[in-house]
């Protein structure tokens, strides 16, 4: 393994110090590409808080070794549409924030797969995304605005 596909762009590991195989993705993407959307809550695949996009799939950044994603395509919160996160700000969709991206990377494996969820769809796929302010409201509202603009675009 000697590249990482992030963001559409090629990273070459030996770049970052060549990390050994069982780095855990989120550590490679914070610290040594300064990508620090993806942020570390429980660091156990239990909170939502790291999840980023491998192949289209929502998956766990703190549960994802670089080895498993060698020859995929990674997309983090900063590759995302600007659509989706303006959805997140128009409903003000966050308080303090530290689901936010997570939430953002759901949805938008959501949206790729469903382009018109309706809301009890919005919920489930948002599930296990723990938000410790209680903005799941306001973030499912973002979720069906930025639906909705879609289908209008
Ligand atoms: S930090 Fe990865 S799921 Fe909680
Ligand atoms: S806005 Fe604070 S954890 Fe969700």
């Amino acid at each position: 393994m000697s590249t990482l596909n992030i963001n559409g762009s090629v990273h070459a590991l030996a770049a970052l110090g060549d990390p050994p195989a069982n780095t855990r993705l989120l550590d490679l993407l914070r610290d040594g590409l300064r990508l620090v959307g993806s942020r570390e809550g429980c660091g156990a695949n239990a909170c939502g808080a790291c999840h980023v996009l491998v192949d289209g799939r929502s998956v766990a950044a703190c549960d994802t070794p670089l080895w498993a994603v060698q020859g995929k395509a990674i997309t983090t919160v900063e590759g995302l549409p600007a659509r989706l996160r303006q959805a997140f700000v128009d409903e003000q969709a966050a308080q303090c924030g530290y689901c936010s991206s997570g939430m953002l990377v759901a949805a938008a494996a959501l949206l790729a797969a469903e382009p018109d969820p309706d809301e009890a769809r919005v919920r489930q796929a948002l599930d296990g995304h723990l938000c410790r302010c209680g903005a799941h409201n306001l973030i499912v509202r973002a979720v069906l605005r930025a639906a909705a603009h879609r289908a209008t675009a």
